[in-house]
């Protein structure tokens, strides 16, 4: 018998026992009793403390006091644990869940709900990326048939703006790399849920727009007069790359680098990752460590996992390989590797599933071969 049955059957007893000439006896010597005429007229009085507080609530300072409160650590519990009594849930599973939202870092996260199966791909690295691995990854992600999709940062190399030491003839393709991004965020336009979050790369905007604004003039009057004029504010650095690359008019939501994606009630977060390591696996549990959540991770283009169980709970970390090309001209043998990766969600639990992309060009799921 569950705690709400043996609830309601005592419920149900107590009720038989008031109705029954040996309980009428009880309750009629009860009223007359001192203690019972003083609960009586505790009683009537409760209806005036109760209009006082109704009062008080809608005035504008008891409306602040209950925001505050209904916002606070000690409210969501309380909305959490009446939530897990209304569904008959067990509280501790619920509460877990509600601590897991709560360190939601409202400015850099974004809640990215309703959708059940998620594909990712990142470090693509536009204008250097591998043609086949990227087009193996998106013949899969059509086969997959997903309701949400995340460019998980480097998808644009932004080399212009890097401050390595370049090819001459790798300089000026600015343009390229917009014309690759469009050219992918049109071939996913048809799925319904789709967001960008910037690596390092895509912050090589903001870097080079800071730099320049400590010159001379500043930015310069002429390229904020000419932002200005396509109705851009100057210093909104997201905007403008948002603008540059053509993101709105495919349907996605761009966020800058260091912001994350919550899936799954928050129990599992999407960053592209601030930190590598030199093995496979070692930059997931880095970022594991440091965040304390679930996290799936590119920037070190590695295929590696790390998984940890505290308490009877699976905890893990996922690095979601690269879709660039493995031989670039400025690294000598690069440990990297091709793939990307799917993510099962339902409810508060979620299933990451890493898809490698093995040599000649194969991704093989389940007995099937795509290449
Ligand atoms: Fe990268
Ligand atoms: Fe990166």
């Amino acid at each position: 018998m569950d705690v709400e049955e043996a609830r309601r059957r005592a419920r149900e007893a107590q009720a038989r026992y008031r109705r029954s000439p040996k309980g009428k006896e009880t309750e009629r010597r009860y009223q007359q009793s001192d203690k019972g005429r003083r609960a009586k007229a505790r009683h009537e009085n409760t209806p005036k403390r109760k209009d006082a507080r109704a009062r008080w609530n809608a005035t504008a300072a008891g409306l602040a006091n209950y925001s505050r409160y209904a916002h606070s650590e000690q409210g969501r519990m309380r909305d959490a644990r009446n939530d897990a009594n209304r569904k008959g849930q067990d509280h501790k599973v619920l509460l877990e869940q509600t601590r897991a939202r709560l360190i939601q870092d409202p400015e850099r996260g974004h809640a990215m709900g309703g959708v059940k199966k998620v594909a990712l791909i990142s470090d693509i690295q536009f204008p250097f990326e591998d043609p086949r691995a990227l087009e193996l990854a998106l013949q899969y992600i059509e086969f997959y048939k997903p309701d949400g999709i995340i460019l998980n940062g480097d998808i644009a190399d932004c080399h212009d703006l890097s401050d390595y030491d370049r090819d001459p003839q790798d300089i000026g393709k600015t343009l390229l790399e917009v014309q690759k991004c469009r050219d992918l965020m049109k071939r996913l336009q048809h799925i319904p849920t789709k967001i960008w979050v910037g690596g390092n790369h895509e912050d090589r905007w903001r870097r080079v727009i800071w730099r320049e604004s400590q010159r001379r003039a500043g930015l310069g009057e002429v390229l904020s007069v000419i932002l200005s004029g396509f109705g851009l504010d100057p210093t909104d650095i997201d905007e403008t790359f948002r603008r540059a690359f053509y993101i709105g008019e495919y349907g996605f939501k761009y966020w800058p680098y260091g912001h994350y994606i919550e899936l799954a009630d928050g129990n599992l977060i999407v960053t592209h990752g601030f930190m590598s390591r030199k093995h496979s696996g070692a930059t997931a549990r880095a970022h594991y460590e440091r965040l304390g959540r679930c996290v799936i991770i590119g920037h070190c283009h590695r295929f590696g996992s790390y998984t940890t169980t505290k308490m009877g709970d699976i905890h893990g970390a996922w690095e979601s390989g690269c879709l660039a090309l493995l031989n670039p001209k400025w690294i000598q043998f690069p440990d990297w590797q091709h793939g990307l990766i799917t993510i099962d969600v339902e409810g508060p639990t979620f299933h990451v599933n890493q898809i490698p992309i093995l040599p000649g060009y194969v991704i093989s799921v389940d007995g099937r071969k795509f290449n």
